[in-house]
């Protein structure tokens, strides 16, 4: 049996360390779980779009955690698509690459394929995001008879596969639609994904759709108004076993709830237009 952790949205910075009270208890936890994986599902950092030395100060927690761990960015890592300040691009992504590794990767152990991909070149119509699509069919292809779970930082959908355009929340309508295709053809097990900061478990056509909980800080109402999943600090824990698998949702009450609204003004300041 193997024991697989999923961490997300830790937001750490050596300068702005309004959540690095919540990094001890999350590591004590993980040492103390015994995984013979990590995975973070991104935003890593607070602001490693711009900021090298977050980059530098967040693979040096995770390498110390003496445990392999393997990362997927998301937004405040790589930036994102088409944004005015942040657009994700060669550069950043270079920056990650130096720091966390390939911004996809795929690991097999025994039965299962997980596979992690950079949801922030999902829509941005970049010869990257084609790359990544053409890798990703390839790499479920070749999965044989291994089951297959996916990590990535934005959820597919919201509420529903159909829905329309969620906006910052999850990825848009066009790539959604590709990669449900192929979560449909090739029976994906697991998607699992980060970025909401809310812990929320649902089966749809045989597919669990995990969000995993952030470590860092949870997200007041009145910027996730009626939204589904748990306010709530923690992890997921999988457990692969032959072709069977448990995933499990883990609250880690040694967190502090730290809200984003209380803070939002200095973390993460309005930009001039
Ligand atoms: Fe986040
Ligand atoms: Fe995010």
């Amino acid at each position: 049996m193997l024991r697989v952790l999923q961490i997300s949205d830790t937001h750490l910075s050596p300068t702005k360390r309004h959540f690095a009270c919540n990094w001890e208890p999350l590591r004590a936890w993980l040492v103390e779980q015994k995984p013979d994986l990590v995975i973070h599902t991104g935003d890593v950092t607070v602001d490693g779009a711009d900021q090298d030395e977050d980059m530098s100060h967040c693979a040096e927690l995770l390498t110390g955690l003496g445990v392999p761990v393997l990362s997927v960015p998301g937004n405040h890592d790589v930036g994102e698509a088409y944004h005015p300040h942040q657009p994700v691009n060669a550069e950043r992504l270079a920056r990650w690459q130096s720091h966390f590794g390939t911004d996809r990767w795929v690991r097999d152990l025994e039965s299962w394929r997980l596979i992690g991909l950079n949801a922030m070149l999902f829509g941005s119509d970049s010869s990257d995001e084609a790359r990544q699509l053409a890798w990703l069919e390839q790499q479920m292809q070749q999965a044989g008879e291994r089951r297959i779970a996916w990590f990535l930082h934005r959820p597919l959908f919201i509420e529903a596969p159909e829905e329309g355009d969620m906006g910052y929340w999850s990825v848009p309508p066009a790539p959604r639609a590709k990669l449900l295709e192929l979560v449909r053809k090739h029976e994906v097990a697991i998607v699992a994904s980060g970025h909401l900061h809310r812990a929320h478990d649902l089966v749809l056509d045989d597919t669990r759709y995990i969000w995993g909980p952030s470590s860092g800080f949870v997200v007041g109402p009145a910027l996730q108004p009626g939204m589904a999943g748990a306010t709530s600090l923690g992890a997921v824990v999988y457990e692969f076993d032959g072709a069977g698998f448990s995933a499990a949702i883990h609250e880690i009450t040694a967190l502090q709830t730290l809200w984003i609204d209380d803070v939002i003004h200095e973390v993460y300041p309005p930009r001039a237009a």
